[in-house]
């Protein structure tokens, strides 16, 4: 549920508590002379699994920390159900987060670590035990209730921090990388459960991840943060097909960029697709874009698994080169191949091409092998220059 949906509607403030469980207004964090986060403005709908996705120091954990209340912001304001909650103690936020390191006390089992919190709020010992059931049945935990976190793999542990951070039924859930401890495997099979748990249970959650298969895997929308500054904010399928700026592009998935300058038919109205001449690829290349704001200097951006790699060498007009095999990575479900192009420039330019191994020619490829590469109009997407 994009934001932009609720650009046309005037809504009281009411509706807008009703719809964001949590604002993030115009937020900023400095230490010394460092902005963490930089102005950063976020609307995250009720139920909504968010994602900040960055490299590392970009200040994903200090926008975290700020939203659960153990850092406070230099500029802004954060709102949670409607409320400022810029004046409230972590603890009387309606918030938890679950730390890396899941933070479990070694000392305590299983329940008594998730009945930790309820003990502190003067829960009613008999409430207490219902809602410890309950939780530990959601994350499939019952059987280990008296076990101590030592005697527990990784994922059972961070299934107690989260069986422990739903137990106060927090209006919003932070994660900070969840997966963090986890092996490769262990992490993409606790990827879909935490999600499921999240969704079944309908907590809003804002996830920090610089994992990028994570976020996708998790989030219904995800923000790129860099330097402090949200770059781009979508849902995962959105950012993939159409980054808005090189970093993006480059952040998410494989990509390659070529520099190129973009002409429009002004004659057309706009409505003909967009012609680009790049100094990088020997041949002119067409897009189906047809907003004149790309025209000049942007770039050419093209997934791997969206170029056709062929052996036979069937010229044609326009998106369409010929180059030598230079590399070729067998990754399993496809082959990673780098294609070594000539460029008008007299450069060499390395283009990389995902190959399913059902293909009848990933068998048979090889080195310095000659072979053309082609695309439709429709996988090219332009990236403004300023913009990278
Ligand atoms: N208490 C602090 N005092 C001074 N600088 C800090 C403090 N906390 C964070 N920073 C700085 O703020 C920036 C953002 O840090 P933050 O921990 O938010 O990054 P991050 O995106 O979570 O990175 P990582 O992926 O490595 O965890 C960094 O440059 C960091 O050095
Ligand atoms: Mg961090």
């Amino acid at each position: 549920m994009p934001n932009s949906d609720a650009q046309t509607v005037i809504e009281t403030p009411a509706d807008v508590a009703d719809r964001y469980a949590l604002e993030i207004i115009n937020v900023s964090k400095h230490f010394d002379d460092v902005a963490a986060v930089n102005q950063v403005s976020l609307s995250i709908d009720k139920g909504e699994i968010f994602a900040l996705l960055g490299g590392s120091g970009c200040g994903k954990t200090t926008l975290l920390r700020m939203l659960a209340g153990f850092e406070t912001p230099s500029a802004g304001d954060i709102k949670i159900n409607g409320v400022s909650v810029l004046h409230s103690p972590p603890y009387q936020r309606p918030v938890n987060m679950m730390f890396q390191s899941y933070a479990l006390f070694p000392h305590m089992t299983v329940e008594q670590n998730v009945a930790f919190g309820l003990k502190q709020d003067r829960m009613p010992k008999a409430e207490i035990e219902v809602r410890v059931t309950e939780v530990l049945e959601l994350v499939q935990m019952t059987r280990f209730r008296r076990r101590k976190p030592g005697q527990l793999s990784g994922g059972q542990q961070q299934r107690v921090a989260l069986a422990r951070s739903l137990a106060k039924k927090p209006a919003l859930l932070l994660l900070d990388e969840p997966m963090g401890a986890l092996d490769k495997k262990l992490r993409m099979q606790m990827q879909l459960e935490l999600a499921n748990i999240i969704e079944s249970v309908g907590v809003t959650c804002v996830m920090v991840t610089h994992d990028q298969e994570e976020a996708m895997t998790m989030a219904d929308r995800i923000a790129i943060m860099d330097q402090g500054e949200i770059m781009q904010v979508g849902a995962p399928r959105q950012i993939y097909e159409f980054p808005n700026s090189k970093l993006t592009a480059e952040f998410i998935g494989s990509i390659n960029l070529f520099e190129a300058v973009a002409a429009f038919d002004v004659a057309s109205g706009g409505a003909a697709p967009c012609r680009l001449e790049c100094a990088e690829l020997p041949c002119t290349v067409v897009s189906n874009e047809t907003d004149s704001r790309f025209a000049g200097p942007c770039y050419v951006a093209l997934r791997p698994e969206k170029i056709s790699l062929e052996t036979s060498l069937e010229p044609a007009d326009n998106n369409w080169v010929r180059g030598k095999i230079d590399d070729i990575a067998y990754l399993g479900s496809h082959n990673v191949v780098h294609v070594r192009l000539e460029t008008p420039a007299g450069k060499t330019k390395i283009v990389q091409v995902h190959v399913s191994n059902f293909a009848r020619h990933a068998k048979s490829l090889d080195f310095e092998q000659a072979v053309a590469l082609s695309w439709e109009p429709e996988a090219v997407v332009l990236i403004k220059a300023e913009a990278a």
